[in-house]
Formats: structure tokens, sequence, C-alpha cells
């Protein structure tokens, strides 16, 4: 049953009712529970880049859980059925992969964009700031080769946003980006400390987050977190700079300290300064698109998502034969009094009054370490 680089057969995305399933997949949970009849049996769930889906071991069980620990590949012999409503592996055979036998592209989602392609772009937008102090800084930043290179692979999230290789860079250069846009229409707020902020403010997230076979919190990341990671090495930085201005660096440490808004959301400090509070929303912007986007590309064809639970909503991505791509889909929820079953209808005063202080979304996302 050995395979090679090259055998992944199928993706969890792929797997319809009735098949059989002989791929490899990475096992993200693993327990050993106990039959009724205190036989063992596997709990697994068992993920490629496409998801994950849960897979059983009912017969062999005691011999088959020797040979492999989560976070392990395995090479399947199963058959997908549905089980209350859900598709599941009925696992028959397995055998451990070495990690050196699989293409770890099968295994980690990546973004879309071209990685190197999106660093270029980020550094020349950062060439663009005039601020000679921040300059200095930002050239800190991009002359450490390891954290360069931290920052083009991590993902910006676990999951709900950007959770893929290269994420936290997608996510930095949208935030950027709009900072472009948005700076020329509040010139209360100086352009070059928002794009500084925006550069800096998910920088921590390259040591929060493990990266290797799937996306998971480092120990320094549960017990530390990526806000307190991007201060201390902001501190770092710029005691390599010299008289690095005092103002200016309470400054910069106050916009990562607040860029999650609110105490609830895990913010240390609410935005004081209009450049913090320009930062803070455009994450909370970016993050929110990039989340409704990735949800609208699962189950392509329809016009309405799977119940959100973080959302407390169904959310409408256009008609199919309207000619509405998922970026076309604006527009069109306003015009839908369906209610779809949907519980925010009979909370239609609870949603309307929705705001980044008073959501339950937000605090679903934001507890999460996600922004
Ligand atoms: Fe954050
Ligand atoms: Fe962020």
């Amino acid at each position: 049953m050995a395979q090679g680089i090259s055998s992944k057969k199928i993706f969890v995305n792929e797997i319809k009712d009735g098949e059989r399933i002989k791929s490899i997949f990475l096992v993200k949970f693993k327990a050993t529970p106990v039959k009724k009849n205190g036989e063992p049996y596997i709990n697994m769930i068992i993920a490629d880049r496409t998801g994950d889906i849960e897979a059983k071991v009912w017969d062999n069980a005691r011999e088959l859980e020797k040979r492999f620990q989560k976070n392990d590949f395995i090479s399947v012999d199963g058959l997908a059925n549905i089980y209350q409503g859900r598709l599941q592996l009925r696992i028959e055979e397995l055998i451990k992969i070495a990690e050196s036998d699989v293409n770890i592209a099968d295994f980690l989602p990546i973004a879309g964009s071209d990685i190197e392609t999106m660093w270029s772009e980020l550094c020349s937008i950062l060439k663009g700031v005039e601020n000679t102090q921040l300059v200095s800084l930002i050239n800190e930043y991009l002359s450490d080769g390891d954290l360069v290179s931290a920052i083009k692979t991590a993902p910006a999230a676990k999951e709900i946003h950007h959770a893929f290789i290269g994420g936290l860079l997608e996510h930095t250069l949208s935030m950027v980006k709009c900072a472009q846009a948005l700076c020329p229409l509040y010139p209360l707020a100086d352009r070059d400390i928002v794009i500084t902020g925006c550069f800096l403010h998910d920088i921590g997230k390259t040591k929060e987050l493990n990266f290797d076979k799937s996306f998971d919190y480092s120990d320094e990341g549960r017990l530390i977190g990526h806000i307190v990671f991007g201060v201390e090495l902001l501190g770092n930085k710029m005691r390599n700079i010299d008289k690095f201005p005092e103002q200016l660096a309470l400054h910069l440490k106050h916009i990562i300290l607040s860029h999650h808004g609110e105490l609830q959301f895990g913010s240390p400090k609410r935005p004081k300064t209009i450049e913090a509070l320009l930062v803070s929303l455009i994450d909370d912007l970016d993050a929110k698109m990039n989340s409704w986007k990735l949800i609208f590309e699962k189950n392509p064809g329809e016009s309405w998502t799977s119940f959100q639970k973080i959302y407390e909503r169904y959310l409408f991505k256009g008609k199919p034969d309207s000619g509405q791509k998922i970026s076309g889909a604006k527009g069109t929820m306003a015009a839908s009094n369906s209610n779809n079953g949907d519980p925010e209808t009979s909370a239609v005063n609870k949603t309307s009054n929705l705001s980044r202080a008073g959501s339950d979304v937000l605090q679903a996302i934001h507890s999460r370490g996600c922004l």
C-alpha cells in the first residue's frame, strides 16, 4: 500500500457518498473510544488542503491505532457514506506515510496570489513612506531575513480569515492598499503612520501560529499572543535605531496594542489616536471581507451559504443564473426578503444594530485571536 509523492488521488471536497476512497490525508484528530461490546474503535478527523472529514475505524482498531498519531500522514482505504446527515469515511485499512513522501502543498491551503509578487507590491508601497524615522524602522524589519520568510509564509489566522500559507502577507498587503486609498479621504490621519501601523499590526502572528503541517497556535501563541509579540519585536527593532523618537515609538506601540478595537476582543487598549482608529477599522474591514469570500467559495453554484454561526445568519451569494459572480453579490442582499429559515429575520433589530463594539460576531472572531 506504500505510495509516492504524487499519490494524492482524491481531495476531501471531491469525496461522494458510496465511493471507495484510496488516498493520503493528514490526521487532525484521533481518539480511541470503546464500543458497547468493550472493543475499541478509532474516531478521527482527517484533512487535506480542501477541508476535513470525519473518519471511523470499526474493525481491527486495536492493531491499526498503533500505526499512527495525530499530525501524521496516513494512506487510507475506505468507504464514504452518509451517517446522520454527514459524509464520513469508514476506513478498513491504513498505513502511516513519511512526511518526505507527501507533497505538503496538498495539505496546506496556499494564497491564490503569487507570494513573491505580493511581497514586491508590499515593499513598493512601504517605499512610499517618507518619514525618515519610519523608513529606518521599516528597513530594520525588511532586512531581517528570518522574519521576512516567516511573513511570507504565515497564515493570518487559524481559521475564519486568511487561514492559508501567505495569508498574513495577503492580509497585510490588502490593509496597506486600503490605507493608501483611505488616507487621502481622511487627511487628519498621518498616512505614513497608518501605512506603518498596518504593516506592523499582526506581525506577531509569525510567532503565534505553527504552520508546518496544519495551522494551530504555538505554545507561545496561546500563552502570550501576537499583540504582545508585535510590541516586543517593535521594541527590539527600535533599539537598533539611533534616537528613535519616543513619541513615535509610543504611538506605534499603541497602534499594535489597540488594533482589535475593544477590550472584549483581546485588545489591551482601545484606539485613542486617529491613526490607531483607522488601522483598527481597516483590519476589521479586511478580515470580514476575506472571511465572507472564503464562505462564499464553499458550495459553488448555491445562491445561499449554509447557516453561518459566527455571523448568526445565512449569506446570499447571488443567483447563479443571473451572471453574478461571488464578487458581484453586492447590492443583492438588501433586495432579498426571503427569510430562508433565517433567525436573523426575527432578530432584525439586533442585527441592524451590529457594530464593532456590540457584535457577537466580532466577539467570536476576535476572541479566537483571528484579527
Ligand atoms: Fe490581530
Ligand atoms: Fe489583522
